[in-house]
């Protein structure tokens, strides 16, 4: 595995970061996550999350920003990873799933299977593997991911985590949240008020944006995860990148 040794800090207290950061602005935690770790990567969805690279630009020149290219986006997507490239002079790194997997699942079953199966098989291939690869290679990732996302899957996010799904014995990896306890109405305001590049999906009625065929617009007052995966139990809509948040 491709790892990159960075200068060793002292290990982290996650209870006492826990509670100490609980009720910080996301700009302070953004802080703190950048300050300490130096092989840091946020991942941006193309989605709001983009107030992450706004926040984290204010703070420093120094990070590394990835988004997963499912092969299943919409054209509005790229749309805004370019944008956003140009926008804040960032290397965006843009990582694929492995061809051959994705070659024989299409071969096997179509271009379509979430539909019949459920949607882990091609999220796993499609954006948990290449995940996976990159998390080989930095000692913490930020998220976008917050509690008012998903009340079946999100409501108890912390702000700082070690996230169990990736880490291994050799190689911990810290998981960030920094807009955990954010609502989507303070996302939008920060998004208009610093004039933030947004996806343009945004303006034909969709909320939560992930790929293509397993994303749709909502009805005023739908919640937005039901604009995800909607044939699926909405305790199970977590594509893998999250798969700390599925209780047993
Ligand atoms: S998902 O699990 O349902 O797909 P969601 O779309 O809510 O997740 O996004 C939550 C966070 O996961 C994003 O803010 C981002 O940090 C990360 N994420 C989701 N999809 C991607 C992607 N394609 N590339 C990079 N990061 C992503
Ligand atoms: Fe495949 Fe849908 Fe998951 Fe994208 S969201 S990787 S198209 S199942």
């Amino acid at each position: 595995m491709n790892h990159v040794t960075t200068v060793t800090k002292p290990p982290l207290n996650f209870n006492q970061i826990q509670s100490e950061y609980a009720a910080k602005s996301p700009r302070q935690i953004l802080e703190f996550a950048l300050e300490k770790f130096d092989n840091i990567a946020i991942s941006f969805s193309g989605a709001e999350d983009v107030v992450l690279i706004d926040m984290a630009s204010k703070i420093t020149k120094n990070f590394q920003v990835f988004s997963i290219d499912t092969g299943r986006l919409h054209s509005e997507t790229y749309r805004l990873f370019e944008k956003v490239r140009q926008r804040y002079d960032i290397e965006l790194e843009i990582l694929f799933p492995d061809a051959k997997q994705v070659e024989k699942l299409v071969k096997e079953k179509g271009l379509f299977s979430f539909y019949e199966d459920n949607h882990k098989e091609c999220c796993g291939i499609r954006k948990v593997v290449p995940l996976r690869r990159k998390l080989g290679t930095v000692d913490a990732w930020v998220t976008g991911q917050r509690k008012d996302q998903s009340p079946d899957t999100r409501s108890n996010i912390p702000v700082i985590q070690l996230d169990n799904a990736f880490s291994t014995e050799e190689h911990k990896i810290v998981k960030f949240n920094p807009l955990a306890n954010w609502t989507s109405e303070q996302v939008w305001k920060y998004i208009r008020y610093f004039d933030v590049p947004y996806n343009q999906l945004h303006e034909k009625g969709f909320v939560s944006i992930g790929c293509e065929p397993c994303t749709k617009a909502v009805l005023p007052n739908q919640h937005e995860r039901e604009g995800r995966w909607w044939w699926e139990n909405a305790a199970e809509k977590e594509c893998g990148f999250h798969k700390d948040n599925i209780k047993n």
